[in-house]
């Protein structure tokens, strides 16, 4: 568990294509925070050699299904203390951290079990667009991305799961008054401008 007077966390979620890794790219940046991509750690997972996981991870993601909490969360606290242990004491002050985690938690029982063992989250960015807009964004992606689901079978079924089990997620936090939407179907210049408001209120 991390000490949450000392580590910052905000969640970053938003439908498939919504612009999160976009978005946390910049922003990590700009803002001196460790960009964590759940899709991203989970990936690297299933490529390593020896892992137990992969098999699973394949094909949840394939199927845009969610990977069990237990797995995702362990990456990402390993992850985490990583990124402390590596940048303490010269980008960051010792013992602290910032971190963007984007897709993540996408469920319910993660939500909770995150927020309770690991580190509560200060705020959660929610970027909003249409399906329209997104599916656009995910196929002509999906042509150089080399992902196993950009393609339209796995695109709906990550769709449904993001309507059916990571909503209630955001109505959980928005219920705690930690959610900021912002609409994501514009350019991507000025939904940065609009996050980077949220960031440095936060911050601040
Ligand atoms: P993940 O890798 O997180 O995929 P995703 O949520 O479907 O999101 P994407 O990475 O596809 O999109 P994005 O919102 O980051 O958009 P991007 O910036 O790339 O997860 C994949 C799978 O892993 C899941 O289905 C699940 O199986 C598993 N998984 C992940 N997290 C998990 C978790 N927490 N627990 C369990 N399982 C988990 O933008 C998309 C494209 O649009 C880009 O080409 C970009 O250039 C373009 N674009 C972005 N913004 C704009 C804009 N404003 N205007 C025009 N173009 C834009």
């Amino acid at each position: 568990a991390f000490d949450h007077n000392k580590v910052t966390v905000v969640y970053v979620l938003g439908g498939p294509g919504a612009g999160k890794g976009t978005q946390c790219t910049k922003l990590s940046e700009d803002f001196d925070f460790c960009h964590l991509s759940a899709g991203d750690l989970l990936r690297a997972e299933q490529n390593r050699d020896g892992s137990q996981y992969g098999e699973l991870i394949r094909t949840c993601i394939r199927e845009g299904s969610i990977v069990p909490k237990e797995v995702t969360s362990k990456l990402l606290e390993n992850a985490m203390a990583a990124e402390i242990q590596s940048r303490s004491g010269h980008r960051w002050p010792d013992g602290q951290g910032r971190f963007l985690i984007d897709g993540f938690p996408r469920k319910m029982d993660q939500a909770l079990l995150f927020d309770e063992v690991v580190c509560p989250a200060s705020l959660v960015i929610h970027f909003t667009t249409t399906e329209d807009v997104m599916l656009e964004r995910l196929l002509e992606r999906g042509k150089t991305s080399g992902r196993e689901d950009d393609n339209i079978d796995s695109i709906r079924k990550r769709f449904r799961t993001y309507y059916e089990q990571t909503m209630p997620v955001i109505e959980h936090y928005s219920s705690l008054g930690k959610l900021e939407e912002i609409d994501s179907s514009k350019s991507i210049d000025t939904v940065y401008q609009e996050t980077s408001v949220i960031i440095r209120k936060l911050l601040s």
